[in-house]
Order: structure tokens, then sequence, then C-alpha cells
């Protein structure tokens, strides 16, 4: 690596890019768009930067997801001991699997039957205000954001919400590791630990189905070629991490958004029809995944100029691509008014978030409920104050504390 590279991978990796990341991205855009650099588990990454190849990567399915398909084996099972079950899941395949493991649990996220489940959401919500209203002031993470669509997605999975913190701790360990051979022996205990949880919780759904999703992808498996044990696991764990990772961040990102630019959280109160273009522009300009999952070129492909070679791991940055000039005007201005929907805060292509629908109804319900009910919000703590988590992947705060009043 060269000095220069070295400098950017330092400080990809740093407090201050927690912080902050977006002047580092929008150097990178300007003079390094795809740059080869070191993660912190000692491993190579090309980071991509600028919203043209962001958009053209997430869409070649010559990068893939699954590394397995880079090697050869003699048997197909020996495939499995090169994967956990919490890679063994959609986000983590490519076709012909990603379709048949997507197929399964789409029908449960269209956004028409997402919609029914509003006045669950609606209550939900107004329960969880309930609770703080009459103290003036929340960590809105814990008390709101985290909460809400936790709950929902158990509900949806028919798995107990009461177990929400010990989900949070297995999904944050996972979510937060960044390859430090000192993560590891945390992160395996953790996958253990979760892992058990799932296999009495599917033991004991066999002997009693419902209506939920569980029992549906349980019929699935036993039907036979349709869903493998180990893919059950996997896309159960899927579904219960995205539902903790990344709502919550949609949340309180945009709610520190609005405390930040006051003159949008006024605009947004005087007119509430403006909250589903504000949850768009809360995706642009500060969205919950960072960088997109991994990717491995499966041939040498050139790209803007650099040569990414057979086998490479190439991570997309969706928070840059989401502030750049060349496709968003003035891109650092928070704007609920603008047209942000060309952002790529879920993604693009075959992986195209299979919970947006549901992300963004959430949303739309937590924000425009916390406006009707709640006013005068001011953030409890001085902003720089604020802790960013410090992953890789999420971009999300450890804790929002605010004040308010009762409307
Ligand atoms: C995939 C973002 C909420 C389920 C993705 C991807 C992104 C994303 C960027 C693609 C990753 C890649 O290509 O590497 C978000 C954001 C959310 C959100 C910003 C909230 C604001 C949810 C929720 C669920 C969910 C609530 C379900 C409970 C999934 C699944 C995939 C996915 C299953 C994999 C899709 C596939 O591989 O075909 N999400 N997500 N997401 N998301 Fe979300």
């Amino acid at each position: 690596m060269t000095e220069k590279q070295e400098k950017s991978s330092e400080a990809i990796f740093s407090k201050s890019f927690d912080r902050n990341p977006y002047p580092i991205f929008k150097r990178l855009r300007q003079e390094d768009p795809i740059r080869k650099t070191m993660l912190p588990s000692g491993h190579y990454t090309w980071i991509v930067t600028t919203y043209k190849d962001a958009e053209t990567i997430l869409k070649d399915k010559r990068f893939i997801k699954d590394y397995t398909n880079l090697m050869e084996f003699e048997k197909e099972e020996d495939r499995y001991a090169h994967t956990s079950i919490f890679a063994r899941n959609m986000l983590f395949a490519d076709l012909p699997d990603h379709r048949r493991l997507r197929g399964l649990v789409q029908q449960a996220f269209t956004p028409k039957v997402i919609e029914e489940l509003r006045p669950r959401i609606q209550e939900i919500t107004d329960d969880l205000l309930d609770q703080v209203e009459q103290n003036g002031k929340m960590n809105l993470i814990d008390d709101f954001a985290f909460p809400l669509p936790i709950i929902v997605i158990c509900e949806m999975l028919g798995v107990p919400s009461e177990d929400r913190d010990q989900f949070r701790m297995w999904s944050n360990t996972l979510i937060e590791s960044t390859g430090d051979p000192e993560d590891t022996e945390k992160v395996m205990l953790h996958m253990q630990q979760f892992t058990q949880y799932l296999t009495d919780w599917v033991a004991t759904r066999r002997h009693e189905p419902k209506e939920d999703l569980v029992s549906k992808l349980i019929h699935a498996e036993e039907e036979g070629d349709r869903l493998s044990e180990q893919e059950l696991y996997g896309v159960i764990a899927l579904l219960i991490m995205a539902g903790h990772e990344t709502t919550v961040n949609l949340i309180s990102n945009g709610v520190l958004a609005l405390l930040n630019h006051p003159d949008q959280l006024e605009a947004l109160r005087k007119d509430p029809s403006l909250i589903k273009p504000a949850i768009e522009e809360f995706l642009r300009f500060d969205g919950p995944v960072e960088f997109s999952t991994d990717r491995w070129a499966i041939e040498t492909i050139e790209i803007g100029g650099q040569m990414i070679q057979k086998g490479d791991h190439v991570l997309v940055a969706l928070n840059s691509a989401n502030r750049d000039e060349s496709v968003f005007n003035d891109p650092d201005l928070f704007d609920i008014t603008r047209d942000s929907s060309k952002h790529l805060a879920f993604g693009k292509g075959i992986h195209f978030c299979l919970g947006a629908p549901l992300a963004r109804l959430e949303a739309e319900i937590a924000v425009g409920t916390l406006l009707n009910r709640l006013t005068n919000l001011k953030l409890n703590v001085e902003e720089h104050k604020l802790i960013w988590r410090p992953s890789l992947i999420i971009r999300g705060l450890e804790e929002l504390p605010i004040t308010f009043e009762k409307v």
C-alpha cells in the first residue's frame, strides 16, 4: 500500500469516521473512488464510494455473495463446513439458491401485506409512547425506536418478543464484529447460544404449529427439497437480525437529523403529508446501512479504471453513494421536500432489501406519531457527546437522549 492509501484506510476505521464519515467519503469520491483498503481483520477489500460504481456493482451478478462459489468441493456437503448457519440465507446466496430462499418469505413482505399491519404497528407505537409520555424525557433508542421494530418482527415470526434483549446482544455481537481476532471468541460463543435458541424454538413450533412465519417455514422444510434445516435457521436468524439492526437507526438517525434542522422539523409538523418524502430523505441523508454486505468478484472485472481480480472482496459504501454530488444537488443539505427516491439505502439488484416496505411503514408511523403526540423535542446531551456504534456495516447511535412536552 502507498502512504496515501494507508492514511485513507486508517481514516475509515477511526473514531472520527464513526462520528462523521461524510468528509472522508467525499474525499474518497473525489480522489480515489474505488480504492483498496485493509480491514481491521487484516484482509484487503475494495471500497466503492461513487453512486455510479455502487449501482453498477450491486446490479452485476459477477460480484457474488456466496464465496464458496469460488471454491471447488469434492462433495457438495463439504461446502457447508465453510459457512455458519448465519450465512445460510438469501443475503449470502447467489442464483439459483437466492431465488428459492427469497421466494419462501417474499409473500409476507409485499407492500400490500405489510400495509395490513398498520393498525397493530400504530397500537405498539402508542403503547410505547404511553409509557414515557409523562416523564418529559426518554432515550429514544431503548424506549422507542428499538422495541418497535423488534416487537413487530417477533410477532410476524412467532418468536417471543420478551427475549429481545438476548436477540439484541447476539445480533450486536455479530454486526459489530470487525473480524478482529480478539472478537472471535465472543462471536463464537454468541453464535452458539443463538443457534441453540433457534434449535429449541423450532422444535417447539414443530409440535405446535401456528399461523406465523416460523411455522410456515417449518412446513416448507418438512415438505422436503425447498428448504434445508440449516437454511431454516439461517432465514429466521437473518430476519431477527435485520429487524434489530436497521429500522431502529432509520427512526433515530432521522429524528436526530430533524433535531439538528429545526426548520425541517417545523415544516414536517406543519404539513404531515411530507412524512413519506421525509423518510426517503432520512434514508438518503444518514442511512442505517453504511456499507453493503460482502461481495466477491467471480472473475477479473475492470471498473472505474481499476482491475478487480477474481476472488477480490468488495464493499459498497451506500451512505457515500447517497451523498454523491453528481446525482443529488447539494447532497450535504438535509431537505425533506427534495426527491430522494434514487437513494441506495436499501441496496439494488436481486438483494434489494426485502424488508423495505416494513421499514418504511414502521418509520412513517413512529415519526408521525412522535410529532403528533410530543412537542418541543430537544436533544438532552451535547451533540458531540453522542456515541456512534463502532460497526462497519451499521450506522447508528448507542443512545439518543431527548426531552419533550406533551402536545
Ligand atoms: C437486504 C437495508 C430493514 C430484511 C438489505 C440490503 C440493504 C438493506 C442495504 C442489501 C444488502 C446488500 O446488498 O449487501 C435495510 C435498511 C432497513 C432494512 C436501510 C431499514 C431502514 C429491513 C427489515 C427487514 C429486512 C425490517 C426484515 C425484517 C432484509 C433481507 C435482506 C435485506 C431479508 C436480504 C435480501 C436478499 O438478499 O434478497 N437490507 N434493511 N431489512 N434486508 Fe433490509
